[in-house]
């Protein structure tokens, strides 16, 4: 089992990536003197697929177990979710000694981070990340959110979980598609800031629907080191590093939002915008025409959509306009300037950003 540390003074944690890295959660519990009841927020697939694993260790080690299971949707990102959760654990927490287990992905993740972080004011919690995306991005790193009406991810705080275990053989039961989703991430990750990673996705991608075990944790590992360097020099993203994880995040979450969060799921809105974003870039002078080949060929390779469909070019613009990156109506971008870096650019004319997702648009 890999062990990477996030560095955060007091609020530092180990990240745990192997085959079967939930079998030592108990000690790992145990290190950290969380509490005596687990409280576990999952959904009905993965409690039938993975929970029989994740209860024997915590029974074992003498914890005590209550799931509490919530929809299997992005709609679960919502205030009235989190209310019937907070409702739920706090007759569970009678010895005030409950801790959070986040048991899915990054649905699951970031709702019960963010109910961790508001229930008696903030309980410990762990992340049990279940999917690719979120091993080897979202339950990394604190950020906790729900969505309102407006946008996505609006309601939210930056609060550590006290560890992340990656076991890789929960993803052995992952359909297809949730796989592609996981690689844009990864993909993210190689062109702001790791070339190696990039051209070895480019190579080994096809190992990913295989369920590769090497592959996963070599992947798994590169990104999350990445994020975990990120977040440790910026943690509350004011200073323009950890802003580099939302490349293609900002057309990306409009189209999610545009799609109702049904259309595409989040690694294949990503995945898009890392494209329209990178036209951009092209557009700016700021990229070669190669490298935004490269960035379109991996991804239609990976299987991901790399093209709109079915969404009203409008809709996506309004959308776009309530980024949480736009301040005083002045919009930012993280924009590739080649393969394994970026830059920070203000004030996209949106003549330009309309340009680009015309171009993209099937
Ligand atoms: N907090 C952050 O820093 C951060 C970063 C990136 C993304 N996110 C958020 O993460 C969310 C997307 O996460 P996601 O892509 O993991 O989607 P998800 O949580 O919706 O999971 C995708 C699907 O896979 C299923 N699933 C999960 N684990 C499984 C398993 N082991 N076997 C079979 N099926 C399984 C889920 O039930 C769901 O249907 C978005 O809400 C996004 O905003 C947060
Ligand atoms: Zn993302």
């Amino acid at each position: 089992m890999k062990k990477i540390k996030l560095n955060l003074n007091s609020r530092s944690y180990f990240i745990y990536i192997g085959r079967n890295a939930l079998n030592s959660l108990g000690g790992i519990l145990d290190g950290l003197n969380i509490g005596s009841d687990a409280f576990v927020i999952t959904n009905d697939k993965i409690k039938r697929l993975h929970s029989g694993k994740l209860e024997k260790v915590l029974k074992k080690s003498g914890y005590s177990v209550k799931y509490k299971m919530i929809q299997d949707s992005e709609r679960a990102k919502a205030a009235s979710v989190c209310i019937e959760i907070l409702n739920k654990i706090a007759l569970y927490d009678r010895k005030k000694r409950v801790f959070i287990i986040a048991f899915g992905g990054g649905v699951i993740g970031d709702t019960a981070g963010f109910v961790a972080s508001v229930y008696r004011r903030g309980v410990p919690y762990i992340q049990i990340p279940t999917t690719l995306l979120s091993q080897l991005d979202s339950a990394i790193g604190g950020k906790v959110a729900i969505d309102l009406a407006v946008g996505k991810n609006l309601a939210g705080s930056f609060y550590q979980p006290r560890a992340v275990l990656s076991d890789i053989s929960l993803l052995e039961s992952l359909p297809f598609p949730e796989i592609r989703n996981g690689l844009a991430e990864a993909v993210k990750y190689g062109i702001i800031k790791d070339p190696a990673l990039f051209t070895y996705l480019e190579k080994n991608y096809k190992k990913a629907f295989k369920f590769d075990p090497d592959f996963l944790a070599r992947v798994i590992c590169k990104c999350s080191k990445i994020k975990a360097g990120a977040v440790e020099k910026d943690e509350r993203d004011k200073k323009d590093i950890r802003i580099m994880l939302n490349y293609g995040h900002t057309i990306g979450h409009a189209i999610e939002s545009a799609g109702n969060y049904k259309t595409y799921v989040h690694g294949e809105a990503v995945g898009i915008g890392m494209l329209v974003e990178a036209l951009l870039s092209y557009k700016l002078d700021l990229i070669t025409e190669q490298n935004l080949l490269r960035i379109e060929r991996v991804l239609e390779n990976m299987g991901l959509p790399t093209r709109i469909k079915n969404l009203n070019l409008s809709k996506i613009l309004k959308a776009q306009d309530h980024d949480k990156k736009i301040i005083s109506g002045v919009n930012r971008f993280v924009l590739p300037t080649k393969i394994g870096s970026f830059k920070v650019c203000e004030n996209i004319p949106r003549s330009l950003i309309e340009a680009s997702l015309k171009e993209r648009t099937a």
